[in-house]
């Protein structure tokens, strides 16, 4: 089955939409099978963030994503990776579609609540630099 890895970002911690994010991915039919509360350490974020770390955005993204703690979060489910990045919106809130999590509860690209991969690949990358394989769990969800 396939997975995606999700993070409510500071600012989503902040303003308290950790709920608001597993209600809708729940709702959607979709599993959550691993998460973690924590603040993120300054190598994961090098690592999680590899391609942008020569951007000059770069120096803010990471002062900001390490500004307060990250909820992550492993889902399951068919076409998660697709499906998830529809449901977040666009990187840049101010071209997400209304009805996305980010065209409802964001304004700035360098705040932007949530992170979602962005292909099977990515995924596959970015759950083996959060989480250890043996905290996925296995559980059956009824729909
Ligand atoms: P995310 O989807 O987590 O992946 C890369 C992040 O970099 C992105 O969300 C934004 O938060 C951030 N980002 C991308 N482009 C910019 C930019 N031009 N200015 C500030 N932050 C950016």
């Amino acid at each position: 089955m396939e997975r995606t890895f999700l993070m409510v970002k500071p600012d989503g911690v902040q303003r308290g939409l950790i709920g608001e994010v597993i209600t809708r991915f729940e709702r959607r039919g979709f599993k959550m099978v691993a998460s973690r509360f924590e603040r993120l350490p300054d190598a994961r974020v090098m690592e999680h963030y590899a391609e942008h770390v020569q951007k000059p955005f770069f120096p803010g993204l990471k002062a900001y994503i390490t500004s307060g703690p990250c909820f992550m979060m492993v889902w399951e489910g068919k076409d998660i990776v697709k499906i998830s990045r529809d449901m977040i919106g666009a990187t840049n809130p101010a071209g997400a579609a209304p009805g996305t999590i980010r065209g409802d509860f964001a304004l700035e690209i360098g705040m932007n609540v949530i992170h979602g991969s962005d292909s099977v690949e990515t995924a596959n990358r970015e759950i083996a630099i959060h989480f250890k394989p043996e905290e996925l769990v296995s559980y059956t969800r009824i729909d």
